[in-house]
């Protein structure tokens, strides 16, 4: 009969442990007993990047990367994409379950009736160079809310937990909005409480003299989808950055920051940023062959392609090529799209990437709606920041309640000399 447990045979000594098997692992800390000597500290793993080791036990985000499937709390991303909306994404995220029409109504009109920011935070933001990256001011904002809301760090409170979700959530397009007015050097827009989630956000983005922003039905509703593909996505940079420092106690708002910096990076969030720039360096469909030799020449990289966890097509760059078409049709058809068709298809094609099982992820298609949208390339990890607040905090609100968690603090091989003394300068 097969039993739940691994043998583990340490060839120094000859001596035998058996580890529990629970849920496909076993626990790190099983292998400290596996030592040569009392005095040895004991066995440990190395695993630079966290590429296979589990650091918390999450109900809310299934990812299966070999079949591309994701989804939120058992929903399928699929139809989630297509028959909900963001807010109601969100509070599957944070509270477990979908909203029945009473809570979904509070939901709304809490997160709605939070989208205003101090007036100091405008003030703040003024402070910020012409030329600062929305993203630098968006991380920094989020931060300086912490300020403002200094009974956050009550953290083991849940009723103080959720107002500040809620707060956070409301607040994420009016700080990400003015990012962008003020580097555009516009004045910025005030929200609009009437108007949806994502019509709200495009209102403060676009609206210029006109007395109300009437976002366009399409377009406002592909923006709340992107949203919802890009709510969630378990256990990535960003979400661990967020649990890592969430982990010591700090309040939400100087975690969400903190997340929100990794996901600023190209490899992770700022990856659709990349992909604009490179399709844009590209500049031609005959320019791809040449592209695709410098990437298998380990030139570069193919911006938008691959993923740690996905080894199959990104379920979410699948829902997002289906509404770049509705996009298109409204702004008309950017060329650059051309240039992404035929990378993908010579990329599906090649040794190289299938090999690898590179394909396209979310960040592939999603700058090329942004971009027909009227988003600057800069606003475009901000455009992702904004929903991924939800899954961010729905994260670190599982953590504060699970009674494993510590404070995060991994191990070291250490590879650095041993123990010498000072050397005076003379003698160096
Ligand atoms: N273009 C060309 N080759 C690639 C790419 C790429 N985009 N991605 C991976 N490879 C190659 C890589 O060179 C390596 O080849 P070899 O085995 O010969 O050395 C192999 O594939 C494995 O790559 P890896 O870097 O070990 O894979 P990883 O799991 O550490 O990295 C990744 C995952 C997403 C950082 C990486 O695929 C990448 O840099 N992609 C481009 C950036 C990107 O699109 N990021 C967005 C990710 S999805 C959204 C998000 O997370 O925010």
């Amino acid at each position: 009969m097969s039993k739940e447990s691994l043998t583990i045979t340490d060839n120094r000594t000859g001596k035998s442990y058996e580890v529990p098997i629970e849920r496909e692992s076993i626990r790190a800390m099983d292998l400290r007993q596996i030592k040569v000597n009392d005095t040895d500290f004991g066995l440990m793993t190395y695993d630079p990047a966290f590429t296979n080791t589990a650091a918390c036990k999450s109900g809310i985000t299934y990812i299966d990367g070999a079949n591309g499937v994701l989804n939120y709390r058992g929903y399928p991303i699929e139809q989630l994409a297509e028959k909900s909306s963001f807010l109601e994404v969100a509070y599957l995220l944070v509270s477990g379950e979908l909203p029945n029409q009473a809570q979904r109504d509070d939901w709304v009109h809490s997160i709605m009736t939070h989208t205003f920011v101090h007036e100091n935070v405008n003030k703040f933001m003024d402070g910020f160079r012409y030329d600062a990256h929305p993203m630098s001011q968006l991380i920094s904002t989020i931060a300086a809310l912490s300020s403002f809301y200094p009974t956050a760090k009550n953290i083991q409170d849940p009723v103080e937990r959720r107002l500040h979700i809620v707060r956070m959530i409301a607040k994420m397009p009016t700080l990400a909005a003015w990012s962008y007015r003020h580097s555009m050097g516009f004045p910025l827009v005030y929200p609009d409480n009437d108007l949806s989630y994502a019509g709200n956000f495009l209102s403060m983005i676009k609206k210029m003299s006109e007395a109300k922003y009437k976002p366009h039905p399409v377009l406002e509703r592909t923006l709340d989808v992107l949203f919802i593909l890009h709510a969630d996505h378990e256990q990535n940079c960003s979400t661990s950055t967020m649990r890592a420092v969430g982990s010591s106690q700090v309040d939400p708002y100087s975690a969400v920051a903190a997340a929100a910096g990794a996901l600023y990076g190209p490899l992770h969030g700022g990856a659709n940023e990349a992909v604009l720039r490179m399709l844009r360096e590209i500049r031609s469909v005959d320019r791809v062959p040449e592209v695709i030799k410098q990437v298998k020449a380990g030139e570069r990289r193919l911006m938008g392609f691959g993923h740690r966890v996905y080894k199959s097509y990104d379920p979410r760059a699948t829902a997002i090529k289906k509404l770049a078409d509705q996009v298109f049709e409204i702004t008309g058809r950017s060329p650059l799209l051309d240039i992404a068709l035929e990378l993908e298809r010579i990329a599906l094609e090649d040794d190289y990437f299938v090999g690898r099982k590179l394909y396209p992820n979310v960040d592939f298609y999603s700058g090329l709606i942004y971009d027909a949208m009227g988003f600057p390339t800069a606003m475009f990890t901000v455009l992702f920041a904004i929903p991924r607040v939800a899954g961010w905090l729905a994260q670190w609100n599982e953590l504060v309640d699970d009674k494993d968690q510590r404070i995060a603090r991994p191990r070291q091989i250490f590879t650095g000399p041993a123990r010498r003394d000072y050397t005076p300068m003379l003698n160096r």
